[in-house]
């Protein structure tokens, strides 16, 4: 488990539970269902979508870079190495505490509200709330999160102050979720912004071509290239052990088991994911 949170040390390492959205709204659930975990870093689809909706493609790839990396998630090094300074793609920890600190708010707190409020509107579920025990645990511990961040910004990177920045990017990862909320929100991005379940159109369908781009390249980070291979899907992982994945125009599919491999993906969620896409022939790369 993703134990450099102290807080995500006590999750079940067994559990495992999957959901599956199509297009016309049905939902199918197996497993462990009830457990609930905090999205960490797929939460970093929603701060992204935001940007996107609020700035716009050229200002936000103006502060972050669309390729992905052969390094892990919280990687410092390419930073100082790229003379722009720029993260190498939003779905990075660099690229995302950039992503929160361009968000067009007055104050962290709306920042973070507006970051919650998409995250609602993607799950279809009003009650989507940060994990407090979660949040003040990453919060406490997050030092490699600092250091990029104080890194970016005494590069100008990153302009706004960098614990108000940390905070949005801290509380955002501890929002937490059911596999089902997540399924969701998959298939929202599937269906080009449509959220099949509350009928809401949340994104626009560029949006959701670039979001999901994204995830087909950078999402699983240093692992991309063999999810890409053995599921074939776009999709993006979080150290809670939660995946979501993409069958464009289809279904969005989630997972969860919060045993990580080496990359801070889920195990098991890639097993399960693989299987899935084989037996039904989904995979879209
Ligand atoms: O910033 C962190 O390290 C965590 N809050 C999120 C990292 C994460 O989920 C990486 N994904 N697999």
């Amino acid at each position: 488990m993703a134990t450099y949170i102290p807080e995500l040390a006590g999750s079940d390492p067994n559990a495992l539970a999957v959901s599956v959205m199509d297009g016309g709204g049905h939902l199918l659930e197996a497993g462990d269902r009830d457990v609930r975990f905090t999205m960490q870093s797929i939460s970093k689809v929603i701060s992204l979508s935001l940007a996107l909706m609020e700035l716009g493609e050229t200002e936000v790839f103006s502060k972050v870079g669309m390729d992905p990396t052969a390094d892990p998630f919280n990687s410092v090094m390419r930073l100082e190495m790229v003379s722009s300074h720029v993260p190498q793609n939003p779905l990075i920890n660099a690229g995302a505490i950039v992503i929160d600190s361009i968000l067009p708010y007055d104050d962290p707190q709306r920042a973070f509200f507006a970051v919650r409020e998409m995250a609602r509107r993607l799950t279809g579920n009003p009650e989507i709330c940060e994990n407090e025990a979660v949040y003040l645990s990453e919060k406490r511990t997050g030092d490699r999160n600092r250091s990029l961040a104080y890194f970016l910004k005494s590069v100008g990177t990153i302009t706004a102050d960098v614990e108000a920045v940390l905070d949005v990017y801290f509380r955002q990862c501890s929002l937490e979720v059911t596999v089902a909320d997540l399924a969701v929100l998959s298939a929202t991005l599937s269906m080009d912004g449509r959220n099949p379940m509350t009928g809401e159109m949340v994104l626009p369908r560029k949006i959701c071509r670039t979001v999901r781009a994204l995830m087909a390249t950078c999402g699983l980070y240093d692992g991309s290239g063999a999810f890409a291979m053995k599921v074939g899907l776009p999709a993006k992982s979080g150290v809670g052990g939660g995946i979501i994945a993409s069958v464009p125009g289809i279904m969005g599919i989630a997972v969860c088991g919060p045993s990580l491999d080496n990359q801070g993906n889920s195990i098991a969620g890639i097993a399960l994911l693989e299987r899935i896409s084989d037996e039904f022939g989904l995979r879209v790369l």
